[in-house]
């Protein structure tokens, strides 16, 4: 019993030091590597050489952006240069390249779009509104409870409690428990959960987060309906929309007001924020490989959009960077 209880600790230890041999990651700031999170992923989902390391299972899709002017985005490139290609890559979360697509849960999207003079401008979102945890080490520390023991067992209880000591998890977990399986790419919503800004040519800064709506409106399946779906069923799904109907992406942005946290991804502004439209992507064709070589790096931004000093939003350049060098060389 002793001893059980000494290992365990051990192995509490060991899974919250990571990589880099701190055993308080989850207390000390800056502790938390990016990575760690490439190892934590790895270590989650297994290792797959050559895929990503987080929304390792995805499909690339592409088409056009046409922008919607407005006062709030005045004279950005981005809106100013008609109609634009869009290289898209829709994903499951986790790092596995085999999931299961009757799984309920995260689903992602990243959005390149290329301006004439070869600038990118990048939005990739998630299916949650609410990021789990105020910072890169809350949402380290969150995901290493959910680290199978060595008999492959998750412990529930560690992370109850986990979620119960931060509360900053907790509008995400809560998210979590009630998420459904996504009927297709085409009927999920996204959203890009950090703040970014926006600077006019008259020094006027426009605060937003932006989030996408689907054309064909929010679909989830029930567990009995999912149930009865084939393991893989979103890419058939999606080109059997494509043939029948226009599948288009609505990019809104929320405009936010000086109480509103930039830098915490696990805050929701309130609803009643104005919304404006910045444009639409509409979906052209899916499939393929076009997308595997992107990094879908939401600081790369055109012109005039800088992000906010989200320190999760940061943590995400330097882990994709990481996860994409490791792909393209095969590990
Ligand atoms: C500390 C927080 C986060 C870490 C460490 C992280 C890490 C990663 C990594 C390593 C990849 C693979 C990159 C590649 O190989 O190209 C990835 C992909 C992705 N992440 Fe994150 N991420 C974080 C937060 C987020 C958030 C907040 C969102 C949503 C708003 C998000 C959405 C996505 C999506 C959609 C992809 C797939 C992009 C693609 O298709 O290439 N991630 N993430």
């Amino acid at each position: 019993m002793k001893r059980n209880l000494i290992t365990s600790s051990i192995t509490a230890l060991l899974v919250i030091a990571g990589t880099n041999g701190f055993p308080n990651a989850v207390a000390n700031d800056n502790v938390v590597k990016a990575n760690d999170f490439v190892e934590l992923f790895e270590k989650l989902g297994g290792k797959h050489p050559g895929f990503r390391k987080a929304h390792a299972r995805g499909l690339c899709a592409s088409g056009t952006f046409v922008p919607t002017s407005n006062e709030y985005f005045n004279k950005a490139a981005l809106l100013s240069n008609g109609v634009l290609p869009v290289s898209i890559r829709f994903s499951l979360g986790g790092a596995n390249p085999n999931s299961d697509e009757k799984t309920p849960g995260a689903r992602g999207i990243g959005m390149q779009i290329k301006l004439p003079n070869g600038a990118l401008h990048t939005f990739t979102g998630n299916n949650f509104p609410v990021f789990a945890g105020k910072d890169p080490q809350t949402f380290y520390g969150f995901l290493s409870t959910l680290v199978p023991d060595e008999n492959g067992k998750r412990d529930p209880a560690r992370t109850m409690a986990y979620i119960q000591n931060n509360p900053s998890v907790q509008a995400n977990a809560m998210w979590n428990k009630t998420a459904k399986t996504a009927l297709s790419y085409a009927n999920t919503e996204f959203f890009g959960i950090h703040t970014f800004y926006f600077e006019q040519p008259n020094g006027n800064k426009t605060k937003f987060r932006w989030h996408i709506e689907p054309s064909l409106g929010v679909k989830t399946l029930e567990k009995s309906e999912a149930a009865k779906m084939p393991t893989r069923f979103l890419a058939d799904t999606l080109a059997q929309q494509l043939n029948d109907n226009t599948v288009s992406f609505k990019i809104m942005a929320s405009l936010g007001e000086p109480e509103d946290s930039d830098i915490n991804p696990s805050q929701q502004w309130p609803s009643e924020r104005p919304q404006v439209s910045l444009g639409t992507v509409t979906v052209k064709s899916s499939g393929g490989d076009e997308c595997k070589n992107t990094n879908f790096d939401p600081n790369i931004l055109s012109s005039g959009f800088t992000p906010s000093a989200d320190p999760v939003l940061r943590m995400r350049s330097a882990t994709y960077a990481i996860s994409f060098g490791k792909r393209l060389s095969g590990q």
